[in-house]
């Protein structure tokens, strides 16, 4: 299980103490959340904070575009250090053509789904996705609670990839923590993001990504 800590929670005067802060924890990628005020209500990193991530560490910077019009902004995100690109379902009219466009800039190409967008939204690109994000909250902001029923939509994607044979990291972004980590590992994910639940540890970020990884089933 990958453990990907989500710096829109972590203090931005420091984010270069925050980054190595995770790397010490266990981290295996840095989660960088990219909203644009219009397909989410609220605004937060663009490529030069991406590229700030970049130079701060050497783990995979998986970048989860919530912003209109994504493939107007690829070329820089790539260009900032992105490892992965992920644009969400709901923008996307032509999403083999986007995922294409990611692939070509020598990303790998990621595909988001809100919680209110059924698993058929990404049928069209299952073949070519590296990396699968079921929304386990509304996009827009940290630290909102859980909702439960995500959990079966990790297992009902889980069956999908598996019956297309797909290799692509199945995520799951919002309100994860060490108290439902273990059903979600048994659910099928590979990827845990976390943003409030490791920055906002009392112990710091380091105990935070701990705390998360010994909750998991061994
Ligand atoms: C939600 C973002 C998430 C989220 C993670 O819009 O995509 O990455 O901020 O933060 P927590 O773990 O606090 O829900
Ligand atoms: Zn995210």
């Amino acid at each position: 299980m990958k453990i990907a800590p989500s710096i829109l929670s972590c203090d931005f005067s420091r984010l270069g103490e925050e980054i190595v802060a995770v790397k010490e924890g266990g981290a295996d990628w840095i989660h960088v959340d990219v909203m644009d005020g219009h397909f989410v209500p609220n605004i937060t990193i663009g490529p030069v904070v991406t590229r700030g991530a970049r130079h701060s560490t050497d783990l995979p910077l998986d970048v989860h575009l919530m912003i209109e019009n994504p493939e107007d902004y690829l070329q820089s995100f790539a260009e900032a250090g992105a490892t992965f690109m992920t644009v969400h379902a709901e923008v996307c009219t032509d999403l083999a053509t986007t995922v294409n466009q990611i692939h070509s800039l020598g990303v790998k190409a990621g595909v988001a789904i809100n919680p209110e967008t059924g698993l058929e939204a990404i049928a069209s690109v299952l073949g070519e996705l590296d990396l699968l994000v079921i929304m386990s909250v509304n996009p827009g902001f940290g630290g909102q609670a859980y909702i439960p029923r995500s959990t079966e939509k990790v297992a009902e994607a889980r069956g999908l990839l598996d019956q297309y044979r797909s290799s692509a990291e199945l995520e799951v972004d919002g309100g994860v923590d060490d108290t439902n980590a273990a059903a979600l590992q048994a659910a099928g994910a590979s990827v845990l993001v976390a943003g409030s639940a490791i920055y906002g540890h009392p112990d710091g970020p380091e105990t935070g990504v701990k705390t998360i990884r010994e909750a998991l089933l061994s």
